[in-house]
C-alpha cells in the first residue's frame, strides 16, 4: 500500500489452460439465471467487476489520450493478468441489466476492490442498470510488513463509506475470515452503511507445480465441511450488530441451509454445489430444506432463525476456549 492505496505489484502467476473459461459459470449466462429462478432461488449475485479491470481501462484510455506505447506498458505492469476478466467494465453493466431485464427475483451486482477512488463510481453505474443491491467483495492479502491491521481496516472503513455514499441500493460486504477481531470490524463496517455482511470470501490457495517449478492457482470447490468456518462466526455475530448475515461457502445440502439458518444467517449462497451438480440441485435443496421443516413442524424460517446462536451466551470467548479443550480431550486414537 502507497500513500493509501494498493498497489497491484502482483507475482505473474499463470492462468493455466485448464482453467479457462470457467470463470464465471453461473452468472454470465441469462438461460443459467433463469433456470436458476424457476428452480427457486430467492436471488442472484452477479460475478464481480474488479478494480483492476476499470483502472486498466481508464489507464488505457488515458495512454491513448496523453502518451506512447513505452509508458503504457510500464502502467500496466502493475496489473495482473486480465485473464478472464477481459470484459469491459460497460459490458458488465450492460449484462447486468440485460439480466436484470430477464427475471424478476432480486439481481444483486458485485463490485471487487480494495481501495477508494475514481473506480468506485461504478457502484452507482451497477444501480443504474438495475441492481437491486451491491455487494462489494473485499479481497487483499497484505503482505506488506509496513502495513499495520489497524491501517487496512480503516481502508476497508472508508472504502465501504465511500461506496455506500455513491448508491440507495443495500450494500453488502463479503470479507475474509483473516482478521485478528472480526467483531470490531464487522461493526465499523456496518457503521460504515453496510446493512448485510457475507461470510466468507474463500481465498483460492495457490500451489507447486514440482515438475514446471511453477506456482500454480489452484481452484478447488467447497465441501460441507467449510460451512464450519462461516457457521461459527455467523452464531458469534448474530444479535451483536445490527446488519443481516449470509453464509457464503461449503452451503451444499438443506442440512447445510438449516444449521446455516439456525446460527442466524438471513441467507445462504450456493456456488460450488451447483458448478460440481449442476442448476437443478437448487429444486432439490429447497425441497429437502421444506421436507426438513414440515417434519419437524417448524412453522416458517424466522423461527429458526438464530435459534443456535449464540446470542444470549454472555462469554461466547469462554464457552470457546472451553470447547477447544473439550474437542483436544474428546480425541480417541
Ligand atoms: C468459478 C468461481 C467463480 C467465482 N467468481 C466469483 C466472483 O466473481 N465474485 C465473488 O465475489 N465470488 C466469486 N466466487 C466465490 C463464490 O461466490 C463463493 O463465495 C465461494 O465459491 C464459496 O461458496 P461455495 O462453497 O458455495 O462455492 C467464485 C467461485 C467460483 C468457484
Amino acid at each position: 500500500m502507497k500513500n493509501g492505496r494498493f498497489d497491484y505489484n502482483l507475482p505473474g502467476v499463470e492462468i493455466k489452460e485448464s482453467t479457462r473459461g470457467c470463470c464465471f459459470p453461473l452468472s454470465e449466462k441469462l438461460d443459467k439465471v433463469r433456470r436458476l429462478e424457476e428452480g427457486g432461488v430467492a436471488a442472484v449475485v452477479m460475478y464481480s467487476l474488479f478494480e483492476e479491470q476499470i483502472l486498466r481501462e481508464s489507464l488505457q484510455l488515458d495512454h491513448f489520450l496523453n502518451f506512447g506505447t513505452e509508458s503504457f506498458a510500464e502502467a500496466t505492469t502493475y496489473f495482473p493478468e486480465m485473464g478472464h476478466f477481459t470484459l469491459e467494465p460497460e459490458v458488465y453493466v450492460d449484462r447486468l441489466h440485460s439480466i436484470r431485464q430477464a427475471v424478476s427475483i432480486p439481481v444483486i451486482g458485485s463490485l471487487n476492490g480494495v481501495s477508494t477512488g475514481g473506480w468506485i463510481e461504478y457502484a452507482r453505474k451497477i444501480e443504474q442498470a438495475g441492481a437491486d443491491a451491491l455487494e462489494l467483495n473485499l479481497y487483499y492479502l497484505p503482505t506488506d510488513p509496513d502495513l499495520t491491521s489497524a491501517e487496512l481496516e480503516d481502508t476497508y472503513v472508508q472504502l465501504v463509506s465511500d461506496v455506500r455514499n455513491s448508491v440507495k441500493i443495500p450494500l453488502a460486504v463479503k470479507l475474509s475470515p483473516f482478521f485478528t477481531t472480526l467483531p470490531n470490524l464487522a461493526r465499523r463496517l456496518v457503521k460504515a452503511g453496510a446493512q448485510g455482511l457475507v461470510l466468507f470470501n474463500r481465498f483460492y490457495q495457490p500451489d507447486f507445480d514440482l515438475e514446471a517449478l511453477e506456482v500454480v492457482p489452484h481452484l478447488e470447490l467447497s465441501t460441507s465441511s467449510e460451512l464450519r468456518l462461516p457457521l461459527r462466526w455467523v452464531s458469534l455475530l448474530y444479535g451483536r450488530i445490527s446488519a443481516d448475515l449470509a453464509i457464503t461457502s461449503g452451503v451444499h445440502t438443506p442440512e447445510d441451509m438449516i444449521k446455516s439458518i439456525m446460527a442466524g444467517a438471513s441467507a445462504t449462497m450456493v456456488a460450488s454445489e451447483f458448478l460440481s451438480k449442476g442448476i437443478g440441485r437448487a429444486a432439490e435443496m429447497i425441497a429437502g430444506f421444506q421436507h426438513w421443516m414440515e417434519e419437524k413442524e417448524y412453522i416458517s424460517t424466522m423461527q429458526m432463525k438464530g435459534s443456535m446462536s449464540q446470542r444470549s451466551i454472555a462469554d461466547p470467548a469462554a464457552i470457546e476456549r472451553s470447547n477447544y479443550m473439550k474437542v483436544l480431550n474428546s480425541y480417541q486414537s
